[in-house]
């Protein structure tokens, strides 16, 4: 496996190869990063990954500064499993001031109504991204689900010859979906945060078991976690297919939610199909 941080070198390196698989990731790497470099090599590609933490997504109060960097660590769990680890540092991707971006469909929608400019910074660094490896494939999680609908409509509607392949969430045995996010939860915080877990869980099976009224689920739920001191940004049942709003009768249906629980914002997510 090579480690590689500039773009011309990584150009050159990849030139000839004739089918790349890639992931990009923030680094911090746990076990569902892992999944998706998994499904990468299964397509039997040059597998490449991306270790870049994109100040262009991070909001002014966000977490950018103390986003956890562990590049040495994230190497070695990706020493047999990728070919190129592409870790650019800051002045590489952005040379000059990014004054071109991507704006993408649902910028704010569900999270982007609580990130303003966070999946302009998503789209624009994923086709910065896209641009420089080249891959005719590229695997996302579906942890990120909203992530995952705007890199496949910027994909689609911008032409990008590149296949799209979704992955399933990785989780922790008790429910709790791993992210690099979760080490900041306290102890307290940690045993608590399967909740919101849970509390799709809920949401699923009253849609299996045939409720539709969604608003009066979505409130539920909201209510649910904020009497356990959880500060809801939203929870909201969607159809798959576009993020939007179901019509009566839809079978394909995904509940996602935001929340804090003290200092840490976290996602999930849950399909279902009626
Ligand atoms: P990051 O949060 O590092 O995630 C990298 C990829 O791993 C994304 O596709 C994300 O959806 C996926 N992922 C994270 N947690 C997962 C889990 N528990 N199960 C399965 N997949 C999971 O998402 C980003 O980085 C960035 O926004 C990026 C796309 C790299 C652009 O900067």
């Amino acid at each position: 496996m090579e480690i590689i941080s500039s773009v011309t070198d990584l150009r050159s390196r990849l030139r000839n190869e004739p089918a790349i698989a890639f992931v990009p990731t923030m680094g911090n790497l746990h076990q569902g990063h892992l999944d998706l470099v998994r499904i990468a090599r299964q397509h039997g590609k040059c597998v490449v990954v991306s270790i870049f933490v994109n100040p262009l997504q991070f909001g002014a109060n966000e977490d950018f500064g103390k986003y956890p960097r562990t590049l040495q660590d994230d190497c070695s769990k990706l020493e047999s499993l990728a070919d190129v680890v592409f870790a650019p540092p800051e002045s590489e991707l952005y040379p000059q001031p990014q004054q071109v971006a991507v704006i993408p469909p649902l910028e704010n929608d569900l999270c982007g109504a609580f990130r303003p400019g966070h999946f302009r910074g998503v789209a624009t660094v994923v086709l910065k991204l896209f641009n420089i490896v080249q891959p005719q494939l590229a695997v996302f999680g579906k942890k990120d689900y909203q992530q995952l609908y705007v890199v496949r409509q910027m994909a689609a509607q911008l032409n990008l010859p590149i296949e799209v392949v979704g992955g399933e969430t990785a989780r922790a045995p008790d429910g709790l979906a791993l992210s690099s996010r979760n080490q900041y939860l306290s102890a307290g915080e940690r045993t608590e945060a399967v909740f919101l877990y849970q509390t799709l869980a809920g949401v699923r099976q009253a849609l299996l078991d045939g409720a539709a009224d969604y608003a009066g689920l979505e409130r539920r739920a909201t209510q649910a976690l904020g009497a356990r001191g959880w500060l809801v940004d939203y929870v909201a049942v969607r159809n798959q297919a576009g993020l939007a709003q179901p019509r009566e009768g839809e079978g394909e249906l995904v509940i996602l939610a935001a929340a804090r629980l003290g200092q840490t914002r976290l996602i999930d997510n849950l399909e279902v199909c009626i």
